[in-house]
C-alpha cells in the first residue's frame, strides 16, 4: 500500500490539506487499509482528502508518491465491534466502501458510541455492505458445486465455477481447505481461482466459466438425491428463490430439476401430503447413497478395508444413532454395530424400550480405520479430517431421514454431526438443537466396555440407557 499525492489537487487545496491517493494491493486489502488508516487518523488527514484506489490503476493520476505518515506508537482505540463491521464491509464491490470505513474509522475514535447508534447514516450504510457480504458468503459456501476431474493417474481433481457478487472468495477459501481437505479442488471464479492440492492453497488470476468443467458423472446421482429430498409439501416458491436465487441455478445441477418438481408439486397438490413418495424415494436413494459410497475415496482409509459400512435401518426413521466407526467384525459384515459394542447397544437399546429395526444406525466414519499388530487389525480413532470428509455422506443420510431425533455415541459422532468437539459427559443430557429435530449426546457403547472399573462401566452403561430413553421421547 502507497500513498501518492496529486499536485493538482493540491492548488485545489482542500481545507484539510491535498488530496492524497492511498494504493492498496487488492479489492480484500484488509491489512493494507487498516495499516494506512491508522496512519491517516494519527496524522490527522481529513477521510475526504483521501481517493483510495487498487493495484496500478491510479498510476496515470499520481505522479508523486510520498511516505506514508508514520505509524503511531499506540493503535487507535475503537470499540471492539469495529473490527468484525469493517472486515466483511471491505469485501464489498462498492468502490466507496475504503473511504465510507475511513470515515467511520475517525468518527468512532472520537465517539465511541456511535457503534450502538443504529439510525446513524454511515453506520447504517456499511452494516449494509457487511450483511451483503456475509450473504455472498453463505451462498458461495452452500452453492459451490464441484464437479469431478480425472487427472489421468487415477487420482481425481475437482473443479468449480462460481461468480461471487463480492470480493470474498480469499475469504471463504478456509472454509471449503477445512470441508474438503482431503481433497484436490479448484475454485474458479472471474476475479480469482483458487486451488487446493490436499498441503497448500496457492491462486491464479480470474478464469472464464468454459474453463469449468460443466457436467460429470456425479451429476445423476446428485440430481437422484435431490429429487428424493424434495418435499413438494413443503414447498415455499418465495422462501426457495429468496435462499436460492435464480442467478446461482446455472451452476447447480438440481437446478434442472426445480421447474418439473415445481410443477408437478403444484398438480398434485391435495393429494401429495399422504403420498409415500418421499419415503419410497428416501429408502432409494438411501440405497443409491450406499452404493455411491462404496466406491468413495474422498480419505485414504478405504484402502485394506472390505468396504464401506453405510448406516442401515428405515428411510424414515424417527431416531438415527450414530457412533464413531466400524470395527473389525463390522468390517467383515458389512453392517454397522454387530460386533462387542454393538451388543451391548443392542442390550441398551431393548432396556430402553426402543427397536432397533425402527432406527437407523450410522457412524460418522464409514471405513474401518485401523493399525496391523501381528495379524491382529486394532482401533484407531479417525482423526478430525477423516471425520470432517466423511460429513459428506452423513449430511446426505440426516437429509434423507430427517429424524427427529439424533443420539452422538462419542466424540466422533458429536463431531461429525454438529462439527463441533466437547467432552461428552458435558454435552449429555442437554438436548442439541440440529437441522433436523434435536440432538442426544452419550457414551459410546466401547467406551463402556473399555472402562477397568466396574463400577464406572455399570454407571455409564446406565447413563447410555438413560440417554436412549431421553431421546427416544425427543422424537415424540
Ligand atoms: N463402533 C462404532 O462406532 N460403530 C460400529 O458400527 C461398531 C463399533
Amino acid at each position: 500500500m502507497t500513498i501518492a499525492t496529486d499536485p493538482a489537487s493540491q492548488a485545489a487545496a482542500h481545507s484539510a490539506g491535498p488530496t492524497r491517493a492511498v494504493r492498496l494491493l487488492g479489492e480484500d486489502d484488509w491489512d493494507g487499509w487498516r495499516d494506512a488508516a491508522r496512519r491517516l487518523l494519527a496524522a490527522g488527514i481529513d477521510p475526504d482528502a483521501i481517493i483510495w484506489t487498487v493495484g496500478g490503476k491510479a498510476d496515470d493520476l499520481f505522479a508523486i508518491e510520498n511516505e506514508l505518515p508514520p505509524q503511531p506508537r499506540v493503535p487507535p482505540r475503537v470499540p471492539r465491534s469495529f473490527l468484525p463491521l469493517a472486515q466483511s464491509a471491505i469485501l464489498h464491490s462498492d468502490p466507496e466502501r475504503f473511504a465510507l470505513l475511513n470515515r467511520l474509522l475517525v468518527k468512532v475514535s472520537r465517539y465511541p458510541d456511535l457503534m450502538s447508534d443504529r439510525a446513524d447514516p454511515l453506520l447504517r450504510r456499511i452494516d449494509l455492505l457487511a450483511k451483503a457480504v456475509r450473504r455472498d458468503i453463505h451462498k458461495m459456501h452452500a452453492f459451490v458445486r464441484f464437479r469431478e476431474l480425472d487427472n489421468g493417474d487415477g487420482s481425481q481433481r475437482f473443479v468449480a465455477w462460481f461468480e461471487p457478487d463480492h470480493h470474498i472468495v480469499r475469504a471463504t477459501s478456509g472454509f471449503f481447505v477445512r470441508r474438503f481437505a482431503q481433497m484436490q479442488w479448484s475454485i474458479l471464479t472471474p476475479e480469482l481461482c483458487i486451488h487446493w492440492d490436499g498441503e497448500a492453497l496457492t491462486e491464479s488470476p480470474g478464469a472464464e466459466r468454459p474453463d469449468a468443467p460443466a457436467d460429470d458423472a456425479f451429476e445423476q446421482a446428485w440430481k437422484t438425491y435431490y429429487g428424493a429430498i424434495f418435499n413438494p409439501a413443503r414447498l415455499k416458491i418465495k422462501a426457495m428463490l429468496k435462499e436460492m436465487p435464480r442467478k446461482y441455478w446455472k451452476n447447480l445441477p438440481e437446478a434442472d430439476l426445480i421447474a418439473p418438481l415445481v410443477a408437478s408439486a403444484q398438480a398434485r397438490e391435495s393429494s401429495m401430503v399422504e403420498q409415500v413418495i418421499p419415503s419410497g424415494n428416501r429408502a432409494r436413494t438411501l440405497e443409491a447413497l450406499a452404493e455411491e459410497a462404496q466406491g468413495c475415496r474422498r480419505c485414504p482409509l478405504w484402502k485394506g478395508t472390505s468396504g464401506c459400512v453405510f448406516g442401515e435401518g428405515p428411510g424414515d426413521a424417527a431416531m438415527m444413532i450414530v457412533g464413531e466407526q466400524p470395527g473389525d467384525e463390522e468390517d467383515r459384515g458389512g453392517r454397522p454395530f454387530i460386533g462387542p459394542a454393538g451388543q451391548v447397544l443392542d442390550r441398551a437399546l431393548s432396556e430402553a424400550g426402543i427397536d432397533r429395526r425402527e432406527v437407523y444406525l450410522t457412524n460418522a466414519v464409514k471405513h474401518f480405520k485401523y493399525v496391523m499388530r501381528g495379524k491382529r487389525r486394532l482401533h484407531q480413532k479417525p482423526d478430525a479430517a477423516e471425520i470432517d470428509m466423511c460429513r459428506w455422506w452423513l449430511d446426505q443420510e440426516a437429509s434423507l431421514i430427517r429424524p427427529r431425533s439424533t443420539v452422538m455415541l462419542g466424540a466422533t459422532a458429536v463431531r461429525g454431526i454438529t462439527g463441533k468437539t466437547g467432552a461428552v459427559g458435558k454435552m449429555r443430557e442437554t438436548a442439541l438443537p440440529l437441522q433436523h429435530g434435536s440432538g442426544t449426546v452419550s457414551w459410546h457403547p466401547s467406551y463402556v466396555l473399555r472402562l477397568p472399573d466396574r463400577e464406572a462401566a455399570d454407571r455409564a452403561y446406565d447413563q447410555l440407557v438413560q440417554d436412549l430413553r431421553l431421546a427416544a421421547e425427543r422424537t415424540g
